[in-house]
C-alpha cells in the first residue's frame, strides 16, 4: 500500500478474455479510430455525433464550459420527440416498428410502429397543452410499464414540459416529496399495472400524495388494469381527455439547453437530488452511444432493455436513445418469474431479441434459478449482451455469456449514472476483447481516469477513484433548485474533475474495472478493501450465486469482512460452507481478504432498482437496530436476515 500509492488494494487476478466475434467487428457501427478521432478533436468528435441529428437551427458554440456548469451545442435549436418520432416516419420508416409491448398476463401485447408512435405522441401533446401544461412546467409521471409511459415523456419533451418520472413502486410519502421539490403541476398515472399475476394499485398512493399538495392542478388516469378506483376532481381519465384530440401536432423547436426532465436520486444517503438533464447534449450521447456500444442495426435489430422507465436506464436506453436511432424494442410490463422463471428467455424467443440489456442482480437471480431454464429456449437470435447497474462480477458475466450468449456473445458492461445521462466507460463490442467484470475503457469522447486522494493519477495495476477529467455532452445540468450541493456533492473532492463517488483500479494493461462506491470500501488491516473484489470472489466459488460484503468494526483489524451468501439453486447448505469459502477467497485474493464471518441467507437486501443495501447489512454485521428500510423491494427480507442470525458462523 505505502510503496505503491495505492488508495484502493488491487486484488483479484482475472485472465481470460474475449474477442469480438469476426463477422461483428466486420460490420460494426464503431471502430478502434473512434479512439483516436476524439483524442485527436474531442469536440469535433461531439459535433458529428450531434450532426447525426436532426436540428432546426445549427449550434454557434459547441462547447461553454465555465466549471462546473457546462453548456452544448450552444444557441442549437430542435425538437426531441421530432428526433425520436416524426423524422422516422418523414424518412418513409411508419409502418416500422418502434415497440413490441409485451403485459404481464400472457397473451396480452401490442405492436406500436412509428406512424403509431407519431400520432399517439401528438394527441398526448395537445391533451396536456388543453390541460394548462406549457413549456418549462414540471409534471410527474407515476405509471407502469405501458406504452402510454413512454408517449407521456414524448409528449411532454415535444411540448417543452419538464417531466418527473417517480417510479412505481415507490410510496405516497416519496412520491408526495419529489412533487414538491420539483413543483409540479399535473400527474400522469394508471389505475394500476400487473405485477406478480395480479392487478397491482397505483392511484390510491397517487390519490395519498395529491391530497397534500395542492399545486397539482389535474391527474390524468389511464385504465390499465380496470380495478375499482376513487375519483376526485382532480382526476381526468386518459381514454377521454387524450383519445379525443387531434393526432396532428407541429413541434417547435427547443433551446439545446431547455430542461428535458428531472430524475431523483438518493444515492447512498440524504435527501433525494433531482437530477437535471438537458435537451440537445442529452440526446445527442444517449443516441451515439446506443448505436456504438450495442452496435445497433436499426433495420435488423431487435433490442430489449429490460429496465424500468422510472430509473434513467429505461430514459435513457428505452425511450430517447433507442428511437432516436430508430430502433425496433421490446417493453416488458411484468417481472421475470411471472407466470414462470422462462419469462424472459420466452420473450427473446418470440420476438428474436437480438441486443439484450439488463442488470447484474437480474443475472445473478438467474444463476441461482439454475441453468436448464434458458437452455429450454431458443435465443440464437441473440448477438450483443450489456449489463449496467453494478460491476458485473466476473462469475456473472461468464454466466451471462455462456448460458445465455451461447459462449458466441459479446457482454458489454457499461459504467455509468443518473448524474452521467449517458454510458461513459464501456467496451465496444466489435472493437474491445473483453475482460470479464471489467467496463475497460472510456468510450470516445470521454476523459476519466482513476486518481489517488490527492488528484494524482495512479499507474497501471493501481487502484483509486474514478474521476472524469471534461465534461461530457449528457451531462447533468444541476440538482434541480440546488446548484451548491451540486458544487458539494460532485465537484468538491478533486479540484476541476467529477467525482462520481465510485472506485475503480486500472490493471496492468490500463483497462479500468469499477470497485463499487467508495462509501463501501471497507479498512482492513491498512488495507483498503472494495466490497467488489470480495464478492466477485465468493460469486466465483460454485455452490454461490449471490454475495454482499461489509465491514464491521473490530477491536483487531479495525474493519473486519462479513459476508452473506446466497447459495445456488444446486447447493446444499453444508455444515462447513462458512469454512469453504473462507479458505476460497484467501486463495483468490490473498489472506488479506478473507471473511471473518459468513452468513448463508435467503434473500438479499435490494433498493428497488435492484443494488443492494449494504448500510442495512452493516446494522446487523454489527448488531445495531436497523436503519430506514422503507427503500428496500421487500422489507420482510431483513426478518429473514435476522432470524437466520443465530447460525451465523464466526471462526479463528
Ligand atoms: C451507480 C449509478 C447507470 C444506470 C443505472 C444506475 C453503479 C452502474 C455500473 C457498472 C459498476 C456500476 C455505480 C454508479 N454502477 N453501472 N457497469 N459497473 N458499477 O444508475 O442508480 O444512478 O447508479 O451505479 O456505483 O455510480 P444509478
Amino acid at each position: 500500500m505505502t510503496e505503491s500509492q495505492e488508495t484502493l488494494s488491487n486484488l483479484l487476478q482475472e485472465n481470460r478474455r474475449f474477442e469480438p466475434p469476426a463477422e461483428l467487428a466486420a460490420a460494426a457501427n464503431v471502430t478502434a479510430s473512434a479512439y483516436t478521432e476524439a483524442s485527436a478533436d474531442r469536440l469535433a468528435f461531439w459535433e458529428a455525433a450531434a450532426d447525426r441529428l436532426t436540428w432546426a437551427e445549427r449550434w454557434h458554440t459547441t462547447l461553454e464550459w465555465e466549471a462546473p456548469f457546462a453548456k452544448w451545442f450552444v444557441g442549437g435549436k430542435l425538437n426531441i420527440a421530432y428526433n425520436c418520432v416524426d423524422r422516422h416516419v418523414e424518412a418513409g420508416n411508419g409502418d416500422k416498428v418502434a415497440f413490441y409491448w409485451e403485459g404481464e398476463p400472457e397473451g396480452d401485447s401490442r405492436v406500436i410502429t412509428y406512424a403509431d408512435l407519431q400520432k399517439e405522441v401528438s394527441k398526448a401533446a395537445n391533451a396536456l397543452t388543453e390541460l394548462g401544461v406549457g413549456k418549462g412546467d414540471r409534471v410527474a409521471i407515476y405509471m407502469p410499464m405501458i406504452p402510454e409511459l413512454p408517449v407521456s415523456l414524448l409528449a411532454c419533451a415535444r411540448i417543452g414540459a419538464i417531466h418527473s418520472v417517480v417510479f412505481g413502486g415507490f410510496s405516497a410519502s416519496a412520491l408526495k416529496s419529489r412533487i414538491d421539490d420539483a413543483d409540479a403541476k399535473l400527474v400522469i398515472t394508471a389505475d394500476g399495472g400487473f405485477r406478480r399475476g395480479a392487478p397491482s394499485a397505483l392511484k390510491p398512493t397517487v390519490d395519498e400524495a395529491v391530497a397534500e399538495c395542492p399545486q397539482i392542478e389535474k391527474v390524468l388516469v389511464v385504465r390499465r388494469t380496470g380495478q375499482d378506483v376513487a375519483v376526485t376532481d382532480k382526476d381526468v381519465w386518459w381514454h377521454d381527455v387524450v383519445e379525443r384530440q387531434s393526432d396532428q401536432h407541429t413541434p417547435e423547436p427547443h433551446d439545446a439547453e431547455d430542461p428535458l426532465y428531472i430524475l431523483y436520486t438518493s444515492g447512498t444517503t440524504g435527501k433525494p437530488k433531482g437530477i437535471l438533464h438537458t435537451t440537445g447534449g442529452y440526446l445527442t450521447q444517449t443516441a451515439w452511444t446506443h448505436n456504438a456500444v450495442f452496435d445497433l442495426k436499426p433495420d435488423t435489430d431487435i433490442y430489449w432493455c429490460t429496465a424500468d422507465i422510472g430509473w434513467v436506464t429505461g430514459h435513457s436506453y428505452i425511450v430517447y436513445g433507442p428511437l432516436a436511432n430508430g430502433a425496433t424494442s421490446v417493453i416488458y410490463e411484468g417481472t421475470p418469474d411471472t407466470p414462470h422463471r422462462g419469462r424472459f428467455w420466452e420473450i427473446v424467443q418470440k420476438y428474436k431479441v437480438t441486443i439484450l440489456y439488463t442488470a447484474p442482480t437480474a443475472i445473478r437471480t438467474f444463476m441461482k434459478w439454475g441453468d436448464d431454464i434458458p437452455a429450454k429456449f431458443d435465443m440464437s437470435s441473440l448477438r450483443v449482451l450489456g449489463s449496467v447497474g453494478e460491476p458485473i462480477n466476473p462469475e456473472a458475466y461468464v454466466w451471462y455469456r455462456e448460458h445465455i450468449g451461447a459462449s458466441r456473445t459479446p457482454v458489454v458492461d457499461t459504467w455509468w449514472q443518473t448524474e452521467t445521462g449517458a454510458i461513459m466507460i464501456s467496451p465496444l463490442p466489435g472493437v474491445t476483447a473483453g475482460k470479464p467484470g471489467a467496463a475497460m475503457q472510456p468510450l470516445p469522447g470521454i476523459v476519466a481516469d482513476v486518481v489517488d486522494d490527492q488528484g494524482k493519477s495512479v499507474p497501471n495495476g493501481g487502484g483509486g477513484f474514478l474521476v472524469v477529467r471534461e465534461p461530457w455532452p449528457s451531462m447533468l445540468r444541476g440538482i434541480w433548485g440546488d446548484p451548491e450541493r451540486y458544487k458539494e456533492t460532485y465537484w468538491s473532492r478533486f479540484d476541476g474533475f467529477y467525482f462520481p463517488g465510485d472506485g475503480a483500479k486500472r490493471d496492468d494493461d490500463g483497462d479500468l474495472w469499477l470497485l463499487g462506491r467508495v462509501d463501501d470500501v471497507m479498512l482492513v488491516s491498512g488495507h483498503n478493501i472494495s466490497t467488489t473484489e470480495v464478492e466477485s470472489a465468493l460469486v466465483s466459488h460454485p455452490k454461490v450465486a449471490e454475495a454482499a460484503v461489509v465491514g464491521a468494526t473490530d477491536p483487531v483489524t479495525g474493519q473486519a469482512i462479513v459476508s452473506f451468501v446466497i447459495l445456488r439453486g444446486s447447493a446444499e447448505e453444508g455444515g462447513d460452507i462458512a469454512a469453504e469459502l473462507r479458505q476460497h477467497v484467501a486463495k483468490v485474493l490473498g489472506p488479506i481478504a478473507k471473511p471473518r464471518q459468513i452468513m448463508v441467507v435467503p434473500e438479499l437486501p435490494k433498493t428497488r432498482s435492484g443494488k443492494i443495501m449494504r448500510r442495512l447489512l452493516r446494522d446487523v454485521a454489527e448488531n445495531r437496530s436497523l436503519g430506514d428500510v422503507t427503500t428496500l423491494t421487500d422489507s420482510s427480507v431483513m426478518n429473514l436476515i435476522s432470524e437466520k442470525l443465530p447460525s451465523a458462523k464466526s471462526e479463528d
